[in-house]
């Protein structure tokens, strides 16, 4: 059996301007992961598993788009050629081997926090593993990005960059991965709004209002830019709690993007009431996750805030500049 991980992600700041070259901060969340499990099988046909959201099925019964069926084929398409030692290489074209596939996540799916990027990278590194194709990060980051534009039409790449590397990164899209100095770790709660929400209808939304006045958006997205980098800038300096304030700025400039909601002004306000450092939306918005800035000691209060003012769960992570080594077995 070969078993291979991915973390969650939350992003600290610059959603959505990150899609039209602004940058962004991201960091991975290890308390939720995909975990995913290929071993050989008795039986004809690939043959996948993921409990979380009742999926049951053979490869062949699935529509050719369905975000894991073409993870699989074009990883099969990939290795097609390969003549592995084990002969477990896939064969030649249409010759799939017979698999067992398991998938279990404990990430919320449309939520901000990177479920499908994560069960890309991970069944990406679990299977080509188990095909003897080895795929340094690059290539993994590079496959998964591929598919997240298959699935969420113009994606940054900057959930498949975080989850793949596992590591607080400043993004800007087509430009190498710079790896963010946290030079002293701070928390974050997490708060979820239980409101599902699709990031491709948001980038969706936003690229409207785009069109129709690109003048009025750059200047949004340059100012979005402008938080980032000094946000990046107080993070690599151990000054994290001046982040607060900016990223209340980054908040009202997502509510102009229109991709902020009631559930999540009012997570927001909640989190701000009980002290955070400052708060703001996180991933495509619209509902999913929003993120507060917290003194350790506090957190358990706005964690608390959160709940009563109507959130599913709330929960802290800590961002540190550990890099936490994606798994595989
Ligand atoms: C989603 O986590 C972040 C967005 O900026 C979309 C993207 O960058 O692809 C909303």
């Amino acid at each position: 059996m070969t078993r291979a991980s991915a973390p969650g992600k939350i992003i600290l700041l610059g959603e959505h301007a990150v899609v039209y070259g602004r940058p962004a901060l991201a960091v991975p969340v290890t308390q939720v992961h995909v975990d995913v499990d290929v071993s050989d099988s008795a039986r004809r046909g690939v043959w996948i598993h993921a409990p979380s959201v009742d999926l049951h099925e053979e490869l062949n019964a699935l529509p050719s788009d369905h975000a894991v069926a073409s993870v699989i084929h074009n990883l099969f398409f990939l290795t097609r050629n390969l003549h592995s030692p084990s002969g477990r290489g896939a064969g030649g074209e249409g010759e799939f081997p017979d698999l067992e596939i398991n998938i279990t996540s404990s990430i919320p799916v449309a939520a901000g926090l990177g479920s499908g990027a994560a069960v890309t990278v991970a069944l990406t590194r679990a299977l080509s593993a188990h095909l003897n194709y080895g795929m340094h990060d690059e290539q993994v980051n590079a496959f998964a990005y591929e598919i997240e534009k298959l699935h969420h039409g113009t994606p940054s790449g900057i959930d498949n960059t975080v989850i793949t590397y596992a590591r607080p990164v400043y993004f800007v899209r087509n430009q190498p991965i710079e790896t963010l100095k946290v030079i002293e770790p701070f928390t974050i709660i997490i708060g979820d709004t239980g409101v599902g929400a699709p990031t491709k209808q948001s980038v969706s939304d936003v690229r409207k209002l785009w069109e129709a006045d690109k003048t009025k958006w750059e200047r949004v997205f340059d100012e979005v830019g402008e938080v980032v980098q000094a946000a990046r800038q107080k993070i690599e300096t151990g000054d994290w709690r001046l982040l607060g304030g900016l990223m209340n700025r980054n908040h009202e400039l997502l509510q102009e993007m229109t991709v902020s909601s009631p559930e999540l002004d009012t997570l927001v306000s909640a989190a701000r009431d009980a002290g955070a450092l400052g708060a703001k939306l996180s991933g495509g918005g619209r509902g999913g996750n929003m993120i507060a800035l917290v003194e350790k000691e506090n957190a358990t209060a706005v964690a608390g805030a959160l709940i009563s003012a109507g959130g599913r769960r709330a929960w802290a992570t800590e961002v540190a500049a550990t890099i936490a080594k994606p798994t595989l077995r």
